[in-house]
């Protein structure tokens, strides 16, 4: 497989690694009935992070590795014209020369690409491991690093995992260069290509199908009249092929489209039977390659007792098609309200709305090329799960949580986001659109209704390590943040969540553990023995506090007393802190 080098590869492929891992301060709650309140909410719902997204994903590891059904990034495309800084903290003197500069157009900047594939690169490997085993990666990106990022995802993602180039056509055009570039791409990656992955989007146009249809039927037009004006219709909106299909309509008005009963596949051949014509009795034509269906399929669909005779000359009977004699093969009928959906096209033709839905919002440009909504509901509800959580690190003015919260509305489901965005406005725009979309915006006759929701707004705090080689513990961020964190180092899994009242329980009860436990998983059981005050011991006094019965125990304490031979014995392994504390 192809794999691409530039300038600073080597120092960046494990920079992930290296990325202080910092907890999240919670800074408030806000719900579309009651506001913002200090609360945070008792259940793990809607995020908004404010703050580096490499640092971001790193402290999303502990609680969603593997949590995270759809991610959805827009970075900087890397035109020459957004300003962006190249800042990670890579300590490498080559690398440390760009920081602080802003990344300059093509031949200005000879480093330009070098630097936005050393950003993307820590980044698309964090969010890798946020995936679910069936979660699906969204990138948006336009000509500037459409070649590099597709190699790059190949090789971070696997060449297998990769779905489709899809292109987004904006039908407004951008005429810089002598040549109107009307597109840009949205890459899409599974995390495991085994999973059976399947896009659909819904038959846009089917409601003014059906009211042209009901006019048609009021001012008494014939079957054969609607037809005429159902084509003209499909001729003057352009409609896809997934509708166009649909041009006939049976004696009560509804549509119903021709498909082809021939073998589909090239290389094998199909069942070979006669089929006979309704009105000659004579077998019909057998395609070169045989027939789609088995023999007893298509009778379950023909049904000769019912012969309608249609104004062009030709017959339906059931939910076979007939030519006015057997020299035609026949086709199967399909009913366009039977087919809902279909699957998401490799082109999707939407003008790029998203400075307008942003100013019916703020009532005034508040940001510079927003994602239009209606983009992002066709990609977040093409996966068809209504209970996923949606992760989008590059936020910008907060369109992936418009289309959550829209899509939550209209088909009640229960799809969570997470938004991660660095600059300031993280709160006065990307948070402030959230809450004018959950509470409703807008005047008179372009009221919007709100969608309702709620969020957690968070900063990035304190590192759990500090010192020159992260070699302390910062007790700065408190116990909880400390044990989820050992928790997870552990076991990759989040803390089981324990509520306040079962802790006070547990606490009263002698046979309970004591606070020094923190679960137990595959038969070990973990204790995290940590005073801030005082050093810890690893005794036998200690031993006897513990209550839970496991094949095998990890106890991180400061030091340890007991002798190998012993916790051989008992299957106990020590971890000293905070040097045995794992570092990800
Ligand atoms: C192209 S915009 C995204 C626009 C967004 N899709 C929308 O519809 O509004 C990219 C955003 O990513 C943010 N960004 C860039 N680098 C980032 C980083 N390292 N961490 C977090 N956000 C970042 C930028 O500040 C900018 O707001």
């Amino acid at each position: 497989m192809p794999t691409l080098n530039w300038i600073g590869k080597e120092k960046v492929v494990n920079h992930h690694r290296d990325v202080p891992f910092r907890v999240l301060e919670h800074q408030y709650h806000f719900s579309a009935e009651k506001g913002v309140s200090a609360e945070s909410s008792a259940e793990a719902g809607n995020m908004i992070i404010h703050g580096d997204n490499l640092e971001a994903l790193k402290a999303l590891l502990p609680e969603y590795e593997g949590k995270i059904k759809c991610i959805y990034i827009d970075p900087p495309y890397n035109t020459g014209t957004e300003k962006w800084v190249y800042n990670d903290n890579v300590n490498h003197p080559k690398i440390k020369k760009w920081l602080g500069e802003i990344v300059g157009k093509e031949g200005e900047d000879l480093s330009r690409h070098d630097k936005w594939l050393c950003m993307m690169y820590p980044r698309l490997r964090l969010l890798q491991r946020l995936l679910k085993d069936d979660g699906v990666f969204f990138i948006s990106i336009d000509e500037n690093e459409i070649h590099t990022i597709r190699i790059l995802l190949d090789e971070i993602f696997g060449s297998n995992n990769f779905i489709e180039q899809i292109v987004w056509n904006k039908r407004v055009p951008k005429n810089d260069k002598g040549i109107g570039n009307i597109h840009e791409y949205i890459l899409l990656y599974s995390k495991q290509s085994k999973h059976d992955h399947r896009f659909t989007q819904l038959k846009e146009g089917i409601d003014e199908i059906e009211e042209l249809i009901q006019k048609s039927k009021r001012k008494n037009l014939s079957i054969a009249e609607t037809e005429t004006e159902v084509k003209k219709l499909y001729k003057k909106n352009g409609y896809d092929r997934g509708i166009t299909l649909y041009n006939n309509l049976d004696r009560n008005y509804k549509l119903w489209g021709k498909i082809n009963m021939s073998w589909p596949n090239g290389q094998t051949f199909g069942p070979r039977y006669d089929v006979l014509h309704p009105k000659s009795n004579k077998p019909c034509k057998v395609p070169d390659r045989g027939w789609r269906w088995k023999e007893d399929t298509f009778l379950a669909n023909v049904n000769y007792d019912e012969i309608e005779e249609l104004p062009d000359g030709s017959y339906k009977c059931g939910k076979i098609w007939f030519a006015k004699d057997e020299n035609t093969q026949p086709s199967s009928i399909k009913y366009l309200d039977e087919v809902n959906d279909f699957l998401l096209r490799s082109i999707i033709s939407l003008k790029s709305s998203g400075s307008i839905d942003l100013e019916g919002i703020f009532k005034k440009s508040a940001f510079d090329y927003p994602k239009p909504v209606r983009l992002l509901e066709l990609l977040l509800n093409s996966f068809q799960d209504s209970e996923s959580i949606i992760l989008d690190s590059f936020a910008g003015s907060g369109t992936t949580a418009h289309a959550v919260l829209n899509l939550n509305k209209l088909d009640g489901g229960n799809r969570k986001f997470i938004l991660v965005e660095m600059e300031d406005y993280a709160e006065d725009i990307t948070a402030e659109r959230v809450k004018r979309v959950a509470k409703g915006y807008g005047e008179g006759k372009k009221t919007i209704e709100g969608t309702g929701g709620s969020f957690d707004y968070y900063e990035l705090g304190e590192p759990l390590f500090i010192g020159e080689n992260q070699e302390h513990l910062n007790e700065e961020v408190g116990i909880d943040k400390i044990r989820q964190y050992i928790w997870y180092s552990e076991t990759k899994t989040s803390i089981p969540v324990i509520a306040k009242e079962e802790r006070l329980k547990q606490s009263q009860n002698k046979k309970a553990e004591s606070k020094h436990y923190l679960g137990e998983r595959d038969q070990t059981a973990y204790y995290f023995y940590y005073h801030p005050d005082e050093i810890t011991t690893l005794d036998h006094d200690f031993l006897a506090t513990i209550k839970t019965k496991a094949e095998k125990y990890v106890i991180y304490a400061d030091n340890c007393l007991l002798s190998k031979e012993f916790m051989a014995k008992h299957n106990i392994i020590f971890k000293k802190i905070p040097r045995d504390i794992t570092r990800f």
